[in-house]
């Protein structure tokens, strides 16, 4: 017979606070978003990745000349060891997302202070683990077209450096700002998924770098990071504005689920995705391609029922069409993602080194009892 127990579950640990935080504040009903007590919008329009990551980091706006040192300390760290190419290489045929989570496990391997947990070690190593990601990320998808890599800039910032490294030609200043902003909000986000696992592998006192590796793994899922891959292979399924109705319709009716919309926290829409929806139609109107846009706009207009229901549109859902605009694989989507989110990660990491607890719920147990064990020859 199964246990009695009388416990009180929390399935999906919907609503549950585990700690406090400094570092973002989320309003899920009105739909805001505040990194250090700041508005994300005020950072999408006016700030940049690299100020951004200061905040998160170091708790304030860096004055000039701290931003300046801050963004030298990022491009001094932005080229790999030549066996993390080499790894690279090996594992050359793997999901990009695989490929990073291999990559900065590796990097392990290379970093002077991997095992040391204090809080000053934990922000160089986050800051070096931001300033490798793109290197990783590009690096790998020109070694699997065998091409050889490039070299990081030494003058670019992160955004417009990644696109450079990706396509080998220093990138339309309108098209590096797209890609900045898009890490400006994605930086940071509360106890998401991904953050909770870094958070749970930060909680036995493991280091940044396994905590980091446990996001990438975490954000892969087309529950988190996954989806904005998802909308644009449902874009260019539906091809036609036209065809979008019947298209999302006939999903819905199916059970299945219009990715790019959706939140466990927001009722109201993702502040962050008002931002990219006005950059997706700029860009697409810039690249002669707004169709894409439309489909988009669309799919929304058949959504507005659950819109009502507090299912709206998410980060995710105009982003893949900017990545796909710009030119950029589509397996690539989530890894510019975990690209934005390895300051966030570092801040989840801090905080809970800081004031250090295991992070180690219950399952209840509903299976059988008292099993007699039988011997293999008698089964
Ligand atoms: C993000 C997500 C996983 C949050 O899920 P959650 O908080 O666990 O919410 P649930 O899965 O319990 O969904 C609640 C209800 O809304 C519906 N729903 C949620 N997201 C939906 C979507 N994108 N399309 C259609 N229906 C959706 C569910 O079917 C469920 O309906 P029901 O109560 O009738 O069964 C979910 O909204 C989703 O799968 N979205 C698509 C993926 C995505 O865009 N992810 C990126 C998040 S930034």
């Amino acid at each position: 017979m199964a246990s009695e127990e009388k416990v009180e579950l929390k399935r999906g640990l919907r609503d549950v606070y585990i700690d406090r935080t400094k570092s973002s504040f989320i309003d899920g009903k009105v739909g805001k978003l505040l990194y250090r007590g700041i508005n994300i919008d005020d950072l999408a329009q006016k700030s940049t990745f690299e100020e951004t990551i200061y905040l998160l980091l170091y708790t304030e706006l860096p004055t000039e000349s701290q931003l300046k040192a801050f963004q030298a300390e990022l491009i001094a760290n932005r080229a790999l060891p030549e066996d993390i190419l080499s790894i690279i290489e090996i594992v050359k045929d793997s999901h990009p997302m695989d490929v990073l989570r291999t990559g900065v496990s590796a990097l392990s391997a290379f970093d002077p202070e991997t095992e040391d947990i204090s809080t000053e070690a934990t922000i160089r190593k986050g800051v070096r683990l931001t300033a490798q990601a793109p290197t990783i990320v590009a690096a790998h998808a020109r070694i699997r077209k065998g091409k050889d890599p490039i070299a990081p800039s030494t003058s670019l910032n992160q955004a417009a450096n990644f696109l450079y490294m990706l396509f080998g030609e220093e990138p339309d200043p309108r098209d590096a700002r797209l890609i900045d902003k898009d890490f400006i909000l994605h930086a940071e986000h509360g106890i998401n998924a991904s953050s909770f696992g870094a958070r749970v592998t930060a909680s036995t006192q493991a280091d940044l770098h396994c905590a980091v590796t446990t996001g990438i793994g975490v954000l892969k899922g087309p529950a988190h990071g996954g989806a904005a891959e998802e909308v644009m292979k449902m874009a260019l399924d539906i091809g036609d504005e036209d065809k979008a109705e019947d298209y999302v319709r006939n999903l819905l009716k199916d059970g299945g689920r219009v990715m790019g919309f959706g939140h466990r926290v927001y009722r109201a829409t993702d502040p962050r995705a008002f931002h990219l929806k006005d950059d997706a139609k700029e860009l697409g109107e810039r690249k002669g391609q707004p169709k894409w846009f439309s489909i988009l706009e669309s799919v929304t207009k058949v959504m507005e029922p659950y819109t009502r229901r507090g299912i709206c549109q998410n980060v995710d859902f105009f982003s893949g069409a900017i990545y796909y605009l710009l030119g950029i694989p589509d397996d690539l989507f989530i890894s510019i993602f975990a690209m934005g989110r390895i300051p966030g990660w570092t801040v989840q990491v801090v905080e809970q080194f800081e004031n250090n607890i295991l992070l180690r719920p219950r399952l209840q147990y509903v299976g059988e009892m008292d099993v007699p064990y039988v011997p293999i020859e008698d089964r």
